[in-house]
């Protein structure tokens, strides 16, 4: 098996003698979609035309549909069926799979007359247009006998249990420690049901030919959605084709399939034609997952001079009783700062609100927001700098497990981003700071997020014009996964970028695991790299053994790809000749990764420090971020441009989850109350006046060949502490309450008598 030490040394990539890598290079596909014509899966054209479906959903968070009257929805215009859980086409039970290897369990929609969230969907009505399905659906009249609910989490803490298969991690002896520490903290701290908001809701468009159904869908995952939907239906797998060309975000949120996937399919084989089905933004809300709640009990036992001798971070979150997810808001902690004695755990309460699930960053994105500031409220209490009580906590091996750290440069992320912010500037005494009836304040924070490499594959193919097609299931979720895989292909092959093609979100090409957890670019980019090299193997060959190539004879040790090219010194001839000659049906070649028996012998992560500058208006209690800047170190740089984008979204993000992102529950109904994006309140463009970022230059060789890493969740890490902490710098007034919205900074005030 691999090791990481194979992967050392040099390459074409880390040789980048094209200079394609790192380059900000412009989107492969930026020109369809500013142009509004890269077809997302709702604007698939179907073979024939499609019928389209629409979603009837519960009203009531948990009990059973007693009674559905279909009849006046059967009998309106258009109406080409009305499916409950009573005539709804037999499905494999939940959790089934008929295959072992399969990567989804079965989901099945309309499964039965348990109602378990608000917004599950309990009927389905197909017309022959959106206008007659929608009417429809209005006509159908469900009865249900409610049941009590449990939807207040803060309410039911005396529910919390340990998550399944898991314990408390105990280091040393934290109690011993916390209770003899001269300095202490304990605080706790809370972030609120959070939901993703992707700017594409799901939708499906599904067609049968014969036993085989194609579906164009909108899924983070590809062979995930292929096998939950052969599971559900319980067909072969081979028998689902499922492509996912264009994604309008999905941020965790599109990790599974919904029933707009399974019923477009059970639709469209009952009525023989193609049938489309998409969530409103209201169902997106409640049918698909949100982050849950988080409460977040931090205690820090430290010496005079800093050191942390106790640490605890306890989290406490929530699940759908059905559907048990854990929001892991301790586990990084478990890599960020040396104590000899730590106790870290999670707690979970079963509720009846929609299902619980991953969102940008699961873990970090909330669980930072706690211990970022406890850090903060520490070093004040300690008369330290925040920065300096990090450094002087900084460990030279990971603090839980012992490992080495493959690379880490926290450390430098905040002197860097200190220096180059103007962190000398903060005054560490709070409230000092006036810009006329703004009060002006500092904070930062560090981030952290864990390294990933998944099994994975690609195919490459060179033709007989020299054109390079690059074939993936892999997909594009808006973070520029066609851009780098274009690079990178380009790079190992030593061709200009419009040589390469990019084919991706196809369940029959070479499977890779698709976009999320921040493993896409370094899985299926390296996938894509180990192709090149094969292609690369495959045409020396052919070269080498063609007496009519300069290159006949070899040696093959010296043979160079260079600006589309193949060399040995000064014979050489093009990609696109030797082809055309020696293999005039193009060449095809596969290639795979996974991951060294030894990564997991180091402890793998990208690493950043975030700076906020807000003022707060002492009248109205309003914040308003003034400037950001951010350092971060998470390997080779692929894409100067995208990587960029998808730090500074990250960025943008953590704003919002500081000063106005929430869901608030309707405890009548288990609803989410704001359920659009006018009341779901996010950071708009005059939100963000002064935000930029930087990478350290970086390569980790214990990461995979060509030592990158991720970026996609790493920019939301942390962020939204350093703009709390930046709120306590400018006011003295300590909210530990996400998000902090006027009402709460003024109450705040007041308290101060400001
Ligand atoms: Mo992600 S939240 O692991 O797609």
């Amino acid at each position: 098996m691999t090791s990481v030490r194979d992967w050392a040394g040099p390459n074409p990539v880390t040789e980048n003698r094209g200079g394609v890598i790192g380059k900000g290079v412009d989107r492969y596909e930026g020109a369809l979609k500013v142009t509004g014509t890269a077809p997302y899966a709702y604007d698939t054209v179907a073979p024939s035309p499609p019928a389209i479906g629409v979603l009837v959903t519960a009203t009531i968070p948990r009990g059973r549909v007693t009674s559905v009257d279909t009849a006046e929805a059967q009998a309106a215009p258009g109406v080409q069926l009305v499916w409950t859980h009573l005539n709804v086409p037999t499905q494999a039970p939940r959790g089934t799979r008929a295959n072992p290897r399969s990567q989804r369990a079965s989901n099945p929609a309309l499964g039965g007359d348990r109602v378990e969230y608000y917004g599950q969907s309990v009927a389905f009505v197909v017309a022959d247009t959106f206008e007659n399905a929608r009417a429809a659906a209005e006509l159908v009249k469900v009865a249900y006998a409610a049941e009590p609910a449990v939807v207040d989490f803060l309410a039911s803490f005396d529910q919390a249990t340990l998550p399944p298969d898991e314990d408390d991690v105990h280091i040393g002896d934290f109690h011993g420690a916390f209770a003899a520490a001269p300095v202490t903290i304990d605080e706790s701290y809370f972030s609120p049901i959070q939901n993703h908001v992707q700017m594409e809701p799901c939708a499906t468009v599904a067609w049968w030919e014969g036993d085989k159904v194609t579906v164009h869908t909108s899924i983070q995952m590809v062979k995930g959605g292929q096998h939950a939907l052969a599971e559900t239906l319980a067909i072969p797998s081979t028998d689902v084709h499922l492509l996912t060309r264009y994604i309008g975000g999905g941020f965790g949120g599109k990790g599974q399939p919904y029933d707009d996937l399974i019923l477009s399919a059970l639709a469209a084989r009952e009525l023989k034609r193609p049938v489309k089905v998409a969530y409103t933004r209201q169902q997106m809300f409640h049918g698909t997952i949100h982050r849950p709640a988080v409460d977040m009990r931090v205690r820090l036992g430290a010496e005079p001079d800093g050191r942390l001798t106790a640490f605890a971070v306890e989290a406490t979150t929530h699940c759908a009783r059905a559907a048990t997810f854990t929001e892991h808001a301790a586990n990084f902690s478990r890599n960020l700062y040396a104590a000899p004695n730590r106790l870290t755990g999670h707690r979970l309460v079963r509720m009846d609100l929609p299902h619980a699930g991953p969102m940008r960053a699961p873990g970090e994105a909330p669980g930072m927001l706690s211990l970022e500031c406890a850090m903060d409220e520490l070093a004040e209490k300690l008369g330290i700098d925040p920065i300096e009580l990090r450094i002087r906590n900084e460990p030279d091996i990971d603090p839980e497990t012992g490992k080495p750290f493959s690379i880490r440069q926290l450390v430098r992320c905040m002197t860097e981003g200190a220096q180059r912010f103007g962190w000398e500037r903060r005054n560490p005494v709070p409230g000092q700071v006036r810009d006329g009836r703004w009060m002006v304040g500092m904070g930062m924070a560090t981030a952290i997020r864990g390294n990933f490499l998944l099994p994975a594959k690609a195919g490459v193919r060179i033709d007989a014009g020299g054109i390079i097609t690059l074939r993936q299931g892999m997909t594009d979720i808006g973070t520029g996964t066609y851009t780098i895989l274009q690079q990178i292909t380009a790079e190992t092959l030593g061709v200009p970028l419009g040589h390469v093609r990019v084919e991706i979100g196809d369940s029959d090409f070479p499977p890779a695991p698709g976009s999320g957890g921040q493993f896409g670019a370094a899985t299926a980019g390296s996938a894509a790299f180990e192709a090149g090299m094969n292609l690369r193997r495959a045409l020396t060959e052919l070269a080498v053994g063609d007496p009519n190539s300069p290159l006949y004879g070899g040696p093959a040790e010296y043979v160079t790809f260079e600006n589309g090219n193949i060399a040995i010194e000064n014979r050489s001839e093009t990609l696109a000749a030797l082809v055309r000659r020696a293999a005039p049906d193009g060449v095809y070649v596969e290639g795979s990764i996974s991951p060294a028996a030894d990564a997991r012998d180091y402890s793998q992560h990208t690493y950043g420090a975030h700076f906020a500058e807000v003022g707060v208006n002492q009248v109205t209690g309003e914040v308003r971020l003034r400037k950001m800047f951010g350092v971060f170190a998470a390997g080779r740089i692929l894409n100067a441009k995208t990587a960029k984008s998808q730090i500074t979204g990250g960025m943008i993000w953590g704003v919002g989850t500081a000063l106005t992102e929430v869901n608030a529950v309707d405890p009548r109904f288990g609803s989410f109350m704001n359920q659009d994006m006018a009341e779901y309140l996010a950071p708009v463009h005059a939100d963000i006046v002064d935000l930029d970022s930087m990478f350290l230059d970086e390569a980790d060789d214990k990461a995979n060949p060509m030592g990158i890493k991720g970026v996609g969740e790493l920019g939301i890490a942390g962020a939204g502490a350093a703009i709390a902490n930046a709120i306590y710098n400018a006011t003295g007034v300590r909210l530990r309450d996400y998000p902090m919205t006027p009402d709460k900074v003024l109450a705040g005030l007041m308290a101060k008598g400001l």
